[in-house]
């Protein structure tokens, strides 16, 4: 198969589609694997590291997405991508139809094999392409929470850790999910004082065990969260209800019960956010303080560390990637279900339910378009 990758075009997105490994991996398998110039450097790959693992080096996406059987990116195509795609293409990457209607009419008119990374499922539920950026942001809300801390920053002046002659910063983080997790292991790793708060009984014996006594935990409810609000210098929103809109858990008037100069990172913020006086922020402005707390809202947090992002994003992905590029997409997502749940457009016909109903579009299976697939 030739298989593309192109320079990412969406704002403040730093992170590639394929790195040099991932080239040599499909280049290994057979493929010829064109990549557009400078596309990796600002997740810090170098031209002459895809040359070297056997890439062709193009100077323009247009000359990649016409030679291509297969684009691998990051981000769903922006408006200036849309005329490039062609029909029986397949494109590899994060979608989001469901917010994007535009794209979504442009995907099925173009006749393009859309393969959504966020759609990629597992028979058990699991959506292992982005678990990765999850376990990212959730260790990043730690690390921008201490920053905004620091009293320069505009934060209480809190050291998380401490020392051992002071008390630990305190912090709460809501939702015990994979962000709250690897949250709660930097927290601890910080050495500071750790509260988790879940609704699942579930989840917080699995956290019990797991942390064996390194954290506290408490049932999500009024009484325990106003116990946080008021102790904490630092509190994660890292709450989900699958396909829904976050619940505000924490409203406006609490802020008051909070200590002045104390942060919140609102990870849930891409949902709509957990907090009530939350709006996303970016990378180049996180920041904004409402009754002396500072809200970090940032909505796409591993674009920040875009060459880890980068490479937790491709190992996740080149698995799936080499199988539909070896079998082609019909035998892959016929072999694999998580493939097949990956799509999202197929001939022209939208096959992803979410995406259907959220945009008011006629949805087909799948499997009534592929001969073989179930789901
Ligand atoms: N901002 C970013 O860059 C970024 C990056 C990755 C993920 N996210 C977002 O982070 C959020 C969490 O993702 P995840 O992968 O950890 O999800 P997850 O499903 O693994 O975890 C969510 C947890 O929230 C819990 N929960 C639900 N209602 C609750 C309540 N009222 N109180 C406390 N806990 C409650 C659930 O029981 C679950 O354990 C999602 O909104 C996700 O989109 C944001």
């Amino acid at each position: 198969m030739q298989i593309g990758s192109v320079k990412e075009i969406k704002k403040h997105e730093y992170r590639v589609g394929l790195t040099p490994s991932c080239a040599r991996a499909y280049i290994a398998d057979g493929h010829t694997v064109r990549v557009q110039k400078f596309s990796g450097i600002d997740a810090g790959y170098e031209d002459d590291e895809y040359k070297e693992a056997g890439a062709i080096l193009c100077d323009t996406a247009e000359e990649i997405w016409g030679a291509s059987d297969m684009i691998v990116k990051v981000k769903e195509p922006q408006p200036d991508e849309y005329p490039l795609m062609k029909e029986n293409q397949i494109l590899y990457t994060y979608l989001h139809l469901a917010a994007d209607e535009m794209l979504t009419k442009e995907m099925l008119q173009r006749k393009v094999k859309g393969v959504a990374y966020e759609t990629v499922e597992m028979p058990d539920h699991s959506l292992p392409l982005l678990r990765p950026m999850s376990e990212i942001a959730g260790r990043m809300s730690i690390q921008e929470g201490a920053r905004f801390l620091e009293r320069p920053q505009g934060g209480r002046g809190v050291l998380l850790g401490g020392i051992p002659s002071v008390e630990k910063g305190k912090v709460a983080i809501l939702g015990g999910g994979v962000v709250g997790t690897h949250a709660a292991k930097m927290a601890i790793g910080l050495g500071a004082d750790v509260t988790v708060l879940d609704v699942n009984i579930d989840r917080l014996n699995y956290l019990d065990d797991v942390f064996a006594g390194r954290v506290h935990l408490l049932y999500s409810n009024q009484a325990h969260l106003e116990l946080v609000l008021e102790k904490s210098d630092l509190i994660v929103g890292a709450v989900l209800i699958p396909g829904a809109k976050a619940p505000h858990l924490i409203k406006k008037d609490d802020l008051r019960k909070m200590k002045k100069g104390s942060v919140l990172v609102d990870v849930a913020v891409d949902q709509g956010g957990c907090i009530e006086t939350t709006h996303p922020t970016t990378h180049d402005d996180p920041v904004f303080t409402i009754d002396d707390v500072v809200h970090y809202c940032v909505a796409n947090m591993p674009g920040g560390v875009s060459r880890t992002s980068t490479q937790a994003l491709t190992t996740a992905t080149l698995p799936y990637g080499l199988l539909i590029a070896g079998k082609g997409l019909e035998a892959a997502a016929a072999r694999q279900s998580a493939i097949a749940r990956g799509i999202n457009t197929y001939d022209g016909k939208l096959t992803y339910k979410g995406v259907a109903d959220a945009i008011g579009m006629n949805f087909v299976p799948v499997g009534d378009l592929i001969d073989g697939v179930k789901i």
